[in-house]
């Protein structure tokens, strides 16, 4: 029977169903989904904070605003996609549990630090720029709750990429000499870590075969990679900055960019909790959540009364 129940999911996988949190899965297309999505929740929820970090120090009241609107964005985001983890039957707690251990993956570019308010224009761009690449093939992920949760996400990261670029381009039209060396030396140290967001090489990703052939990923990383610098190299030169790449070359018989190798041992560093800024992330979220203990506690009290009362 198990046999049966198995070829009737492939089957419905190879006619494009999408499949509900109720409908039967095999055990390892569930533990597939919860491992990325929750790692994709963590990181919406520390990727709050090194764009958190120039709240204060917005340089007018409209990009504060703005910069407010996107971390809030992000904090949504890290919500429904732990709301969507949930409906393949993990808790929220053990979740949270996870990344406070130090247990859980997120992404590998929330561990880099926002040195200058230029860093925040950079991140819109490149660093939003590659989530959507990413996370539009999402919003036909087999697995239909990731699915409709993706598709607002990556409406909402539509305008950050924009205002980041937006940001930019005033420093760059508009700004002093100082001001756009910012804006280049920004680039310079996210361009590598933005190629990194992908993942490792299609060939090094040990996850990646099963996960296209279930339809969870639509587009393998090395693909979504090589998009990626399509799409920017162009907005980088209306921009008038340069990405540190000595190979970067277009190749008119791909039609598409030839790019120069990736650090990869930088990039298993950085996943390995040896970054410049994993323990400082942590360290922060720990203090979060230890810091809203109370908040926690009396939510549940109240809502224990309220119980009581209606019982009553
Ligand atoms: N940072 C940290 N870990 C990474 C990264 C990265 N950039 N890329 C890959 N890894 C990890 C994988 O999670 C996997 O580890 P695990 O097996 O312990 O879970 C390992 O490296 C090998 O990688 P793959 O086999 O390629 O893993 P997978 O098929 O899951 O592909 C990818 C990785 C592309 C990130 C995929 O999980 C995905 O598309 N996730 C959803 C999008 C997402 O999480 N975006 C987060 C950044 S964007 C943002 O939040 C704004």
């Amino acid at each position: 029977e198990e046999l049966a129940r198995e070829q009737a999911f492939e089957a419905r996988i190879d006619a494009g169903d999408f499949i509900e949190a109720k409908d039967w899965m095999p055990e390892h297309y569930r533990k597939t989904l919860v491992r990325q999505i929750s790692q994709h929740a963590h990181s919406e929820i520390v990727g709050m904070l090194p764009e958190g970090n120039w709240i204060t120090r917005a340089p007018t009241l409209k990009r504060k605003a703005i910069l407010l609107a996107k971390v809030q964005d992000e904090g949504g985001h890290g919500l429904y996609l732990y709301a969507a983890a949930e409906t393949l039957g993990t808790s929220r707690d053990e979740m949270t549990a996870a990344l406070l251990s130090g247990k859980a993956k997120y992404s590998s570019i929330f561990n880099y630090p926002t040195l200058t308010w230029a860093d925040i224009g950079v991140i819109g761009w490149l660093v939003d720029g590659a989530a959507i690449m990413n996370q539009v093939p999402l919003c036909r992920c087999s697995y239909a709750p990731y699915a409709r949760a993706m598709i607002r996400v990556c409406r909402e990261e539509s305008f950050h990429q924009r205002q980041g670029y937006e940001s930019l381009l005033v420093m760059m039209q508009k700004g002093t000499a100082q001001q756009k060396a910012m804006v280049q030396d920004a680039v310079n140290r996210w361009w590598w870590p933005a190629l990194m967001m992908f993942g490792p090489a299609d060939k090094d990703s040990p996850n990646s075969e099963q996960s296209i052939r279930w339809g969870i990923k639509r587009v393998t990383n090395d693909q979504l990679r090589q998009k990626f610098v399509d799409a920017t190299i162009p907005q980088a030169e209306i921009l008038g900055v340069t990405v540190p790449d000595p190979d970067l070359k277009w190749n008119a018989e791909r039609e598409s960019y030839d790019f120069g190798a990736i650090d990869w041992a930088e990039f298993w560093r950085v996943v390995g909790g040896e970054g410049p800024c994993n323990r400082e992330r942590l360290a922060a979220r720990n203090k979060a959540w230890d810091d809203g203990a109370w908040v926690r506690d009396a939510a549940m009290a109240h809502a224990k009364k309220q119980a009581t009362k209606a019982q009553a």
